[in-house]
């Protein structure tokens, strides 16, 4: 009996192992293949020539960097962002970019409200126009302490990471399902959409709330509409002070990388040093918390956590 017990044992240690190394293996052939073997798709063909993509949060970063790369495809852009004068410095960065493709600017607080009201104004400024991407882009995090912080910011932070992409999500729909061509959806989340970063709880859940929403939206409307769901690692941009480490990309690296998946891939993990740090994350939670505390907390104090207290404190 107790051989027996012994064999089978044996043998459930070998399943695990080879299951295990061919997993491994596998993501890092698809790895390589996606990041350096990958070509995009032809987007113009693909959304339809001449139509439009709106993006959220186009003032600065990822979101500027969509308006430009996509206008660089021959897309035209509708600019959404709370700042006039940041939109239409975005505005001219396009118009050089491409020269020929039309913009459009809306100018909306999307930390402001949820009404319906509020979205049926921005939706009839787009209407008549032949929208065939959404980039819900918009978005922002800082570490603090949940309890020290008033009920209004983290309303505010839940407004703008998942209100917004519900709202205009809901508004362009069924224009989306009426389309001949495909259209495109593309949810800015993060990395940290697996596992709580410390000190960034609400901003986590936001994200996550977008990171399943990007997965029941692809389950219902895949077949018309290409959904997907970016979770990029650091970007060097405002919204962590420009960090500029080994682990961090251009916001320029991060829209090429997603739109060579678009149309290909559900979630774009823009680089392997992001891929590599997702499943570090993901298993550092799942296995050793306090493992998953100690590094990263004591790094997000560092970084910022300290500077928030003294921009607001003192
Ligand atoms: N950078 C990273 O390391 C990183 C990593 C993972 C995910 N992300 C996500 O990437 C997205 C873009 O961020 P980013 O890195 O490009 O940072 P960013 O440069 O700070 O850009 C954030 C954009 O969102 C806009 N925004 C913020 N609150 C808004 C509001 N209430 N109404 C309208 N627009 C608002 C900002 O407008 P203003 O210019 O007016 O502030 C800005 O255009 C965000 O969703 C962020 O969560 C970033």
């Amino acid at each position: 009996m107790l051989s027996l017990i012994c064999s089978l044992n044996n043998l459930l240690a070998w399943v695990i192992g080879i299951y295990t190394f061919t997993h491994t293996i596998c993501m890092i052939v698809r790895m390589g293949l996606r990041n350096y073997a990958r070509k995009p798709l032809d987007l113009q063909k693909r959304y339809g020539k001449g139509s439009w993509v709106i993006v959220t949060g186009a003032t600065g970063g990822i979101g500027e960097q969509y308006c430009v790369q996509f206008a660089k495809e021959g897309f035209n852009v509708v600019l959404i962002g709370r700042n006039k004068e940041k939109l239409e410095e975005t505005e001219i960065k396009v118009k050089e970019a491409s020269g020929s493709v039309k913009t459009k600017v809306v100018v909306a607080d999307l930390g402001e409200t949820v009404e319906v009201g509020f979205y049926q104004k921005i939706y009839d400024q787009v209407k008549d126009l032949d929208v065939s991407i959404l980039v819900n882009n918009a978005g922002w995090g800082e570490c603090c302490h949940f309890e020290d912080i008033s009920l209004d910011w983290h309303l505010s932070n839940l407004r703008v990471n998942a209100g917004a992409p519900t709202m205009l999500t809901h508004n362009l729909i069924n224009h989306f399902l009426s389309r001949k061509t495909r259209s495109a959806l593309i949810n800015v989340s993060t990395i940290g959409n697996n596992a709580p970063l410390p000190y960034m709880g609400i901003y986590c859940a936001a994200k996550r709330f977008l990171t399943i929403f990007s997965y029941y939206l692809t389950d219902n409307y895949g077949d018309k509409i290409d959904i997907q769901n970016l979770t990029p690692g650091f970007v060097s941009t405002k919204i962590v002070n420009n960090y500029n480490g080994p682990d961090s990309i251009t916001p320029e690296k991060c829209v090429k990388s997603s739109l060579r998946d678009l149309g290909q891939e559900f979630t774009c993990l823009p680089v392997p040093a992001h891929s590599l740090t997702a499943q570090m994350f993901h298993t550092l939670y799942r296995y050793s918390k306090p493992l998953y505390r100690m590094l990263l907390v004591n790094d997000l104090e560092k970084r910022s956590l300290k500077k928030y207290y003294k921009d607001n404190k003192e």
